[in-house]
């Protein structure tokens, strides 16, 4: 009996010096195991005599289950202690202050963009695109422009290096000089009516405060049976006075030459002088009521429609073309055009847009 008592204190001794889980197993196997100590005792009893295998019997059994007991309260303890120190160690600090993250701003060219085709989708136009690099019939040729007709010289082309495989004038690589391209690339695969808007990059060889060689333009094509001056008319006037934010913007229409169009226009909105700068809209006195011009439109030419398998006696159509700088610039106040270029970032921190407020949101 001693023995067993000596046992006990022993065994306790050890499961409180067990400082964790692991360690505590151990001494659970060293004692309860299939060789462990009490589990030897309790072989011994086959060869005691009935009256002390009652006893020890009694004892050990005893003694099983109060170790056992101690084992599941010091397991219990111990992983107690390993949460509480897990929660120590891996506290986060909230008091830490946050890191400021910065928000990127939309540049105003897209932002424009935008808003063009938030206002276009509604008049139910589609978006249309075509490539930078074009050839001598995107960009001229079957837009009315005659080989060796001077109004090729009217825009500063970018040519690229000739490659050797190419043959004709009609293959001549260049930048695109205007995004009207597109509307030979659409007509040619696609059925009328058409009814797009087309927005991207343009190149002339031109640098000053108004001109970069680089620069954006939009594009718009509507050809249907029946289409006329009056729709062109319509469509342009709500689209300015839309993009402008402003119902009674004057606008004034005044007869101009492209090729690819005829009759041509240009379209002009009306300004004030308001003390140092302009102000958009119409003067008070008619006298003060000035005109700049915006964009370029008109009648598609048949010559283009024929070029693009369009049958100008069935279907007729307007198009016009407008630079994106302008109209940002206008509408934003935006003195000068080279800075849209100059990636400087307090520029666009202060012009830029929020990126988490979109025109179009507003319309799904
Ligand atoms: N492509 C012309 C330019 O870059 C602008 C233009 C004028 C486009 C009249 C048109 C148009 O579609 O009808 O100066």
């Amino acid at each position: 009996m001693t023995d067993i008592n000596a046992l006990k204190t022993e065994i306790t001794t050890e499961i409180e010096a067990a400082n964790d889980l692991k360690s505590l197993d151990d001494v659970r196997v060293s004692v309860l195991g299939k060789k462990g100590r009490i589990t030897a005792l309790m072989k011994t009893l086959g060869g005691m005599d009935p009256e002390e295998r009652k006893t020890t019997g009694q004892a050990l059994n005893q003694l099983k289950d109060d170790i056992a007991d101690t084992i599941r309260k010091a397991e219990s303890s111990l992983k107690k202690k390993e949460m509480a120190a897990r929660l120590k160690d891996e506290v986060a600090d909230i008091t830490l202050s946050p890191r400021p993250q910065e928000m990127g701003r939309i540049h105003p060219i897209s932002q424009t963009m935008e808003e063009l085709v938030t206002i276009f989708a509604a008049m139910g136009f589609e978006v249309a695109e075509g490539p930078d690099i074009e050839n001598d019939w995107y960009n001229f040729t079957a837009l009315n422009f005659p080989p060796g007709h001077p109004a090729r010289e009217m825009q500063d082309t970018f040519f690229l290096p000739e490659t050797e495989d190419e043959e004709g004038e009609y293959a001549k690589k260049l930048l695109r000089t205007h995004t009207s391209s597109v509307q030979i690339r659409h007509m040619e695969n696609n059925q009328p009516p058409h009814k797009i808007v087309c927005f991207g990059r343009t190149y002339r060889s031109d640098f000053d405060m108004t001109h970069t060689p680089m620069f954006h333009q939009m594009e718009c094509l509507y050809v249907d049976k029946g289409v006329t001056m009056a729709h062109l008319k319509g469509c342009l006037t709500d689209f300015v006075r839309a993009f402008f934010e402003m119902d009674d913007l004057p606008v004034q229409f005044r007869p101009s030459f492209f090729p690819f169009v005829e009759p041509g226009a240009e379209v002009d909105i009306g300004y004030y002088k308001q003390g140092d700068g302009i102000k958009l809209g119409k003067a008070k006195d008619p006298a003060d009521q000035k005109w700049m011009e915006i964009l370029g439109s008109g009648m598609v030419h048949p010559n283009v429609l024929k070029n693009c398998g369009v049958d100008p006696e069935e279907y007729q159509g307007f198009a016009f073309g407008a630079g994106i700088e302008r109209l940002t610039m206008l509408k934003y106040g935006i003195p000068d055009l080279r800075t849209f270029f100059e990636s400087d970032v307090r520029w666009l921190r202060h012009y830029g847009f929020d990126p988490l407020e979109r025109p179009n949101a507003a319309t799904k």
